[in-house]
Parts: C-alpha cells; sequence; structure tokens
C-alpha cells in the first residue's frame, strides 16, 4: 500500500515531554507502579486511551464560539439531533454527557432483577450498568472472537446460533434488550459484518427483543466493513453506517471515540414509549432534554466531530495508523492479539513475558516496564483488571489474558511518534527477561485497577 500521511496540518502544538529515567523511576514508586496515578504531565506518549482524548478540528473549535448556553432550546441542540437522525435515521434523540449515562438511562429503565442482556461483548461500563440494575451481561461472540491467533476479519461477530438458543431458552420477558458492541472494544476493538449485524437484527425481531448498538467506534467498523466485507467495498461510509444503524431500534453512544470530541454521548432510538420514559429520567439524573449534561458548546463540537469522522481520508489515515504500528511490532515478531483493531493494538503479556507467573501480574510488569522505558503509558487488561478471589475457596480466580493495550487517540500522535512507540516496545521485546513481576500491596473491593498499589519484585 502506498504511504498514507495524516490527513491534516498541525495548527496548534501542545509540548509534551519526557522526563529523565531517574525521574520516571521516582514517578512509578510513587505512583505505586500503577499507571493511573501518574500525573499526565510526566508521560511522554499517553495511549491510556482513546477516549476523549481526541484532537479536535479548527471546525470544531470554531463551533464552541457558537455556543447557545440557554437551559432550554439551544440551537446547538438541533444541529446536534439533525446530526445524530441524518446519520443514524433514528428519530428520537437524547442526549448525554458521556456513554456510561446512557447505559444508565436505558438499563436503569429496562432491567428488573434477573434478567438478561445479551452482547458479542460487553464492555465494563455497559457490564456494571446492567449487573447494578440487578441484570446479567452475557457475552456470545463468536470463538474466533476469544482466540488471540486467529485471523478471521470480523473477529466481533456474534455467534448468530448461539444468540437464537439464548433467545428461545430465556424468552422476551426475561431479556428486555440486546446490546452489539462495534467494533468489539473488550474483544481487542474487532470489527463486526454488516451480514452479522442485519442477521442479529432478524434474529432479536423473530423473539421480540429490541435491538441496540454500542456505537462508540461506529464509524471505525463501517470502515472495516468497506475494506474486508464482499460487495460493500464500492459503497461509502456513510451508506454503510446508516445500514448498520436500520438493523438496529437504537443505540447507545459515547461521542469521547467517534465523536471526535472530549466529552458528549447519547441515545438514539425508534420506540416513542422508551423515548418518553428515557427522557424523564434524563432530567433526574443529567439535565433538560436539549442539552443532557451538557454545555451548547459540547453539543456543537459533537456534532461537528459527527460529520468530520466519516471523511473517508481521516477514516483511512485512523486505522491505517494503527495497522501500521501492529505491522512493525508484529515484523519484530512482538506477541500481540491478530489482527490489529480499529483504535487500539493489544501486546499479549504472558507470551512477551513467559518467565513470569500470573500471581506476579505480568501485564501490570509490562505496562510500568513501557513507562520506565520510554514514558508511554498503556493500560492493563488482564490479572489486575479482571482477577478475582473465589468466595468459597480463598483462591485467585485468573482471566484467560494478560494484555496491554496501546489505545491510539484520534488526530494527536504523528506517525513519528509512533515510531518511537515502536521501538521502545521492540527494545523491552529483547530485553524481555529483565523485567521483574509485581506484587499488589492494596486493593479497593471493586474496580481495583485504578487505585491498586504493588511493589517491585
Ligand atoms: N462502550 C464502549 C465500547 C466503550 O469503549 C466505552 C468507553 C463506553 C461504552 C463508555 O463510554 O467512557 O463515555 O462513559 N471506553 C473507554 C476506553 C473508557 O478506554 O475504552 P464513556
Amino acid at each position: 500500500m502506498q504511504h498514507v500521511p495524516e490527513p491534516w496540518r498541525v495548527k496548534v502544538v501542545e509540548p509534551i515531554h519526557l522526563p529523565d529515567r531517574d525521574t520516571r523511576r521516582r514517578r512509578l514508586e510513587a505512583a505505586g507502579y500503577n499507571v493511573f496515578a501518574l500525573p499526565a504531565a510526566d508521560v511522554y506518549i499517553d495511549l491510556l486511551t482513546d477516549s476523549g482524548t481526541s484532537a479536535m478540528s479548527d471546525n470544531q473549535w470554531a463551533g464552541l464560539m457558537l455556543g447557545d448556553e440557554s437551559y432550554a432550546g439551544a440551537r446547538n441542540f438541533f444541529s446536534f439531533r439533525d446530526t445524530v437522525q441524518e446519520i443514524t435515521g433514528l428519530p428520537f434523540i437524547i442526549p448525554t454527557h458521556q456513554g456510561r449515562v446512557a447505559e444508565n438511562l436505558l438499563f436503569s429503565t429496562l432491567i428488573k432483577p434477573g434478567m438478561k442482556v445479551p452482547s458479542n461483548n460487553h464492555f465494563d461500563t455497559t457490564r456494571a450498568n446492567i449487573e447494578v440494575n440487578g441484570g446479567e451481561a452475557v457475552d456470545l461472540v463468536i470463538p474466533e472472537g476469544r482466540d488471540p491467533e486467529s485471523e478471521h476479519p470480523f473477529k466481533g461477530n456474534i455467534d448468530l446460533d448461539a444468540l437464537d438458543a439464548f433467545l428461545a431458552a430465556s424468552g422476551r420477558q426475561q431479556v428486555p434488550v440486546a446490546m452489539l458492541t462495534v467494533t468489539n472494544n473488550s474483544g481487542g476493538g474487532q470489527p463486526v459484518s454488516l451480514e452479522n449485524i442485519r442477521a442479529m437484527g432478524e434474529i432479536c425481531h423473530r423473539h421480540g427483543v429490541p435491538f441496540f448498538l454500542d456505537a462508540c467506534r461506529f464509524a471505525e467498523n463501517a470502515w472495516f466493513i468497506k475494506q474486508r466485507e464482499p460487495g460493500q467495498g464500492h459503497r461509502s461510509v456513510r451508506d454503510i453506517a446508516a445500514d448498520m444503524f436500520a438493523a438496529a431500534d437504537g443505540c447507545t453512544m459515547s461521542a469521547k471515540k467517534d465523536g471526535l470530541a472530549n466529552i458528549g454521548g447519547f441515545i438514539a432510538l425508534r420506540d416513542q414509549g422508551l423515548f418518553d420514559a428515557l427522557r424523564n429520567m434524563l432530567i433526574v439524573i443529567e439535565g433538560f432534554p436539549t442539552y443532557g449534561g451538557l454545555a451548547g458548546r459540547d453539543l456543537e463540537a459533537v456534532a461537528r466531530g459527527l460529520k468530520e469522522v466519516l471523511d473517508e481520508r481521516y477514516l483511512e489515515f485512523r486505522v491505517g495508523q494503527v495497522q501500521a504500528l501492529w505491522e512493525r511490532l508484529d515484523a519484530a515478531g512482538v506477541p500481540m492479539i491478530r489482527p490489529a483493531g480499529g483504535h487500539a493494538v493489544y501486546l499479549d503479556a504472558r507470551r512477551f513475558l513467559p518467565h513470569l507467573d500470573q500471581e506476579v501480574f505480568p501485564a501490570q510488569a509490562l505496562t510500568v516496564a513501557l513507562y520506565l522505558e520510554g514514558g508511554i503509558r498503556g493500560v492493563e487488561i488482564g490479572g489486575v483488571m479482571f482477577g478475582t478471589t473465589d468466595p468459597e475457596t480463598g483462591q485467585a480466580v485468573w482471566p484467560q489474558m494478560e494484555l496491554v493495550r496501546l489505545a491510539i487517540p484520534r488526530r494527536v500522535y504523528t506517525n513519528s511518534h509512533l515510531r518511537y512507540v515502536a521501538e521502545v516496545v521492540e527494545q523491552l521485546h529483547r530485553d524481555a527477561s529483565s523485567i521483574r513481576g509485581l506484587n499488589m500491596v492494596y486493593q479497593a473491593p471493586v474496580l481495583r485497577h485504578f487505585t491498586a498499589r504493588f511493589e517491585l519484585l
């Protein structure tokens, strides 16, 4: 493929700074070897998340100046609503300040204790919002989606037979809604095919179950469909995205991803009765229906970002930049989830650090080593995030995989920054045997990864 340069030029710069090695060592020690506790100013290349970290365009910044901060009926709400309607074809729009509030509204309204919600893979906040309402979140991704080595082009697909059997066994009464995450963040940022989305819609509707997309990365998913799905290559991403939403009854969205904004989200849906119920709840927990927890200027930034994200030159660069990082690391023999995801590469810490047992947190150790070696911040998705203790036996229960996600913010880092990241990872890979494990010395009772503390072994 021909080299694809950044489809933007730089108008404003934000200095970044690599503290010297000794400072990095001290910062890690003070942070209890948990990169969530590092001051961001001491991070050189921050790949903690692609959420809320996008660089806005000149057009979005100009839109901020047109923010109408009226309590009710601000003009920015109408450009927001019209844009979401135009892209999704969904008539009823509820703005929220981020994705998890959309999830909270939907599940607190629909779920009664004992109910179940299937998905390919639920993202953590989606799962948590189902569980706090007494429901059960059920993951039904295809078997290839659980295999880090599989090269399936749509590893985010849901297992349709398993879904059909699940809905037949559970019934409409027990399943208030079915979700599908596009792209599948918890499964490595892998896409879902249009064929799979449509088939899921048909199965859900046959069982009388509403079907919602978790649409955070809908544009990246649509780009993968254009690239990989037979018969879709000649179509525009905008048309493909419209078809994705056409198969669904609604969606939840964090505009902090494919909204190219620093804050924002929404629910869009077809059912007026549900819309009325959600809107009443919105007024209780977020704000009036024409701002939903956002300033008018933020609504404008999202409205403009949603249009920009469908620019195919942007998407070609965006997904290509992640792919190029992955390919370079793959060529150097670095173990990762295959193939590249849309927004991140996922290092496989068990194979990267074969000398470390799961009890000493290999993915956390690799995350720490990345910061120490190069001032790079990734995020552990392994035993710290998902490890638990069996309440009966007191034994530790470990997740299947130990991953470090390097999530690439949108329009923030250049290819040169990512070349530096690749060099640091390759260096660590060569010296992997010198990386030491960790001992956890503090953990909170829930979501322990955010505040856990460690010491070096
Ligand atoms: N759904 C998915 C698939 C997500 O990736 C996220 C957030 C959310 C929902 C929640 O949205 O943060 O706006 O409340 N993912 C971020 C991440 C945090 O780092 O992957 P939110």
